[in-house]
């Protein structure tokens, strides 16, 4: 079992500055997540939130579980340090994934207060982003 997290604004996908983050919708991308999960002999689960709380709360129930994650924290990620807080507690991998390249956009993006509790982050590729993070969990140890 992996779960796929998803914060603000990510279910508006499809719509949402198609020129950023592609034309796919939400549930193209929680598909392909399953579809690549399928391939990988694992279980994905995706979900999405607008609420902190709700995510932290995702958090807390993949660290009591031991169960690997794939996190795109969206704009939580330049600022929320609860994020980065409840991350620290992490008992399996969690990758750290962005659709677009924030190192290429605007300032208030260069920073990430996830990427230091994850286990590695992956971004820049699109929807491919999330494929090559459920592919680098398969490969990892349980405790990296
Ligand atoms: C994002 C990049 C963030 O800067 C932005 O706030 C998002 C999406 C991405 O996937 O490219 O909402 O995480």
């Amino acid at each position: 079992m992996i779960l796929v997290l998803n914060g603000p604004n990510l279910r508006r996908l499809g719509t949402r500055e198609p020129d950023v983050y592609g034309a796919e919708t939400f549930e193209d991308l929680a598909a392909l997540c399953r579809d690549t999960g399928r391939a990988l002999g694992q279980h994905v689960e995706v979900r999405q939130t607008d609420d902190e709380a709700e995510l932290i709360g995702w958090i807390h129930e993949a660290i009591d579980g031991r169960i690997p994650v794939v996190l795109n924290p969206a704009a939580f990620t330049h600022y929320s340090y609860a994020v980065r807080d409840a991350i620290a507690q992490r008992t399996a991998p969690l990758v750290e994934v962005h659709i677009s390249n924030p190192a290429a956009r605007e300032e208030f993006r260069h920073t990430s207060v996830v990427a230091g509790v994850a286990s590695g982050t992956i971004a820049g590729f699109g929807l491919q982003s999330y494929v090559l993070a459920l592919h680098a969990i398969a490969e990892m140890k349980p405790t990296s």
